[in-house]
C-alpha cells in the first residue's frame, strides 16, 4: 500500500511541530560543517551558483533556519538555487508563503540572487536532474516509508500488537534508505554533501513519544468498543513510519560506501519544548490541573499533525461521508487528550533522533 498521506495542511503542521524544530536546531552545526567542506571543494558550477535541495520540507517553517545557516556559511556566489521538495499531496501554498519571505531575507542579508523552486514528488524517486545539486538535506522525514507492507493477518476482532506491525516495516526501512541514498548520489555532485535526520531507536529500548502513540491507540480502541469506529477501519489505521536502530542505519551506510563517506553519525534524544516548559513550571511551583490540560493539548495537537491524515484515510476507506468522518475525528481527538491526561501527563514527549552528515565520494 503506497504511503501518500501528508502532514495536516493549512498551517496546522507549522503550529504543531515543536519537536521537529528542536531536532532541526541540533542539525544546524552539521549543516554548517557540510557547507564549509563543500564550498572548499570548488565544485563545477560552484563559481556561478550553488544549488541546495531540501527533501521533505512539509510547510517550510522548519526550513528557514537551515537555509539562513547555509547562506551564512557559503562563500560568496552569484546566485543560489533553493529547491523545496515534498509529496504532491503536501500543502505547497503554505510552503510558498514561508519561502518567499525567506528569499527576501536571504537576498537582503547576502546580496546574492536567490531563486526558488518547489518540486512535488516522492523523494523515493528522482527529484532533480542528475549532478545538479551541491548540497541536500532532509529533516525528520526518512522514518516515513515509501509503502507499508500489509501487516500479518490478524484473527477476527483482534488488534495487532505494535511489535508485530513493525516486522514488515523494518525490511521496508532498509530498502527505502538504500533507495534514497542511491537516488541522491545521482543528484548531488561528487564532493557535495547530504545532511539527514530521522527518528531512531534508543539502545535502552525506551520507545519514542510513547504517551502519544499509546493514547492514539487507546482512544481508537475505545471508539471501537463504543461502536463508533468499525474494527476494519481501526485495523487499517497505521502510520507507515519506522525508527531504525543505529546498527541498521550503519549497515545500510556500509553498503553505500562507494557513493557516500560517513562524516558524522550519532543518535540523540530530542525533547518537545512543552516537556521542558512543564519542567520549568514544576521547578517554580506545584503543577495544577490546568498545566496538565495545556500539556495534553500541545502533545495531542503534535500527534494529530502527523497522524490525523492516516486516521481520516482509514475512516474514508470504510465508506463514511465527510461529515461523519469529521464528527468521528473530533471525538477521537478529544478522547486522545483524555487518555493522555489519564495515563501519560507526567511523561516526557521525546524521540531518539539519528543525525547523519555524508559526503558524496569523488572519483
Ligand atoms: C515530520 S515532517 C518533517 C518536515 C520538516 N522537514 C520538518 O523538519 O519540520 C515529514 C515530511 O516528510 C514528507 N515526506 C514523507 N515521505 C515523503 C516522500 N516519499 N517524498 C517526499 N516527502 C515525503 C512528509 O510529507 C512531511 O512533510
Amino acid at each position: 500500500m503506497a504511503h501518500n498521506v501528508p502532514m495536516q495542511g493549512g498551517g496546522f503542521y507549522s503550529a504543531n511541530s515543536g519537536l521537529q524544530y528542536e531536532a532541526m536546531k541540533k542539525a544546524l552545526p552539521l549543516i554548517k560543517r557540510a557547507i564549509i567542506q563543500t564550498s572548499a571543494k570548488n565544485l563545477s558550477l560552484i563559481s556561478d551558483g550553488f544549488t541546495i535541495v531540501e527533501y521533505g520540507c512539509s510547510d517550510g517553517n522548519n526550513s528557514l533556519e537551515p537555509f539562513v545557516a547555509i547562506m551564512e556559511s557559503l562563500e560568496s556566489h552569484a546566485y543560489a538555487n533553493l529547491i523545496f521538495n515534498d509529496r504532491p499531496e503536501n500543502d505547497f501554498s503554505v510552503v510558498a508563503g514561508h519561502i518567499t519571505k525567506l528569499q527576501q531575507l536571504l537576498m537582503s542579508k547576502s546580496g546574492a540572487d536567490v531563486f526558488l523552486s518547489m518540486v512535488p514528488a516522492s523523494f523515493y524517486s528522482s527529484v532533480v536532474k542528475p549532478s545538479s545539486a551541491h548540497f541536500g538535506f532532509s529533516l525528520y522525514c526518512l522514518q516515513h516509508l515509501d509503502r507499508a507492507a500489509a501487516p500479518p493477518q490478524q484473527s477476527h476482532g483482534e488488534f495487532l500488537s505494535d511489535a508485530l506491525k513493525q516486522i514488515p516495516f523494518k525490511e521496508q526501512a532498509d530498502i527505502d534508505l538504500r533507495n534514497f541514498l542511491t537516488l541522491r548520489a545521482t543528484e548531488i555532485l561528487p564532493g557535495g554533501s547530504l545532511v539527514l535526520t530521522f527518528t531512531g531507536q534508543a539502545q535502552s529500548g525506551e520507545p519514542n513519544v510513547v504517551g502519544i502513540v499509546s493514547s492514539l491507540r487507546d482512544a481508537t480502541a475505545e471508539m471501537v468498543q463504543e461502536g463508533k469506529v468499525s474494527r476494519d477501519a481501526a485495523s487499517s489505521f497505521h502510520i507507515p513510519v519506522y525508527s531504525r536502530t543505529a546498527e541498521a542505519t550503519k549497515s545500510v551506510l556500509a553498503d553505500m560506501g562507494s557513493s557516500w563517506i560517513v562524516r558524522e553519525h550519532f543518535d540523540e534524544w530530542v525533547t518537545h519544548p512543552a516537556t521542558e516548559e512543564m519542567a520549568l513550571r514544576r521547578s517554580r511551583r506545584s503543577l495544577k490541573e490546568e498545566d496538565y490540560v495545556w500539556y495534553a493539548g500541545v502533545a495531542v495537537d503534535w500527534g494529530m499533525a502527523i497522524s490525523a491524515g492516516h486516521f481520516q484515510k482509514a475512516l474514508q476507506g470504510d465508506g463514511l461521508d465527510q461529515n461523519k468522518v469529521n464528527t468521528i475525528m473530533a471525538e477521537w481527538e478529544e478522547k486522545t487528550k483524555v487518555c493522555f491526561l489519564k495515563s501519560f501527563k507526567e511523561q516526557a514527549l521525546r524521540c531518539t533522533t539519528t543525525y547523519l552528515r555524508l559526503e558524496r565520494v569523488q572519483l
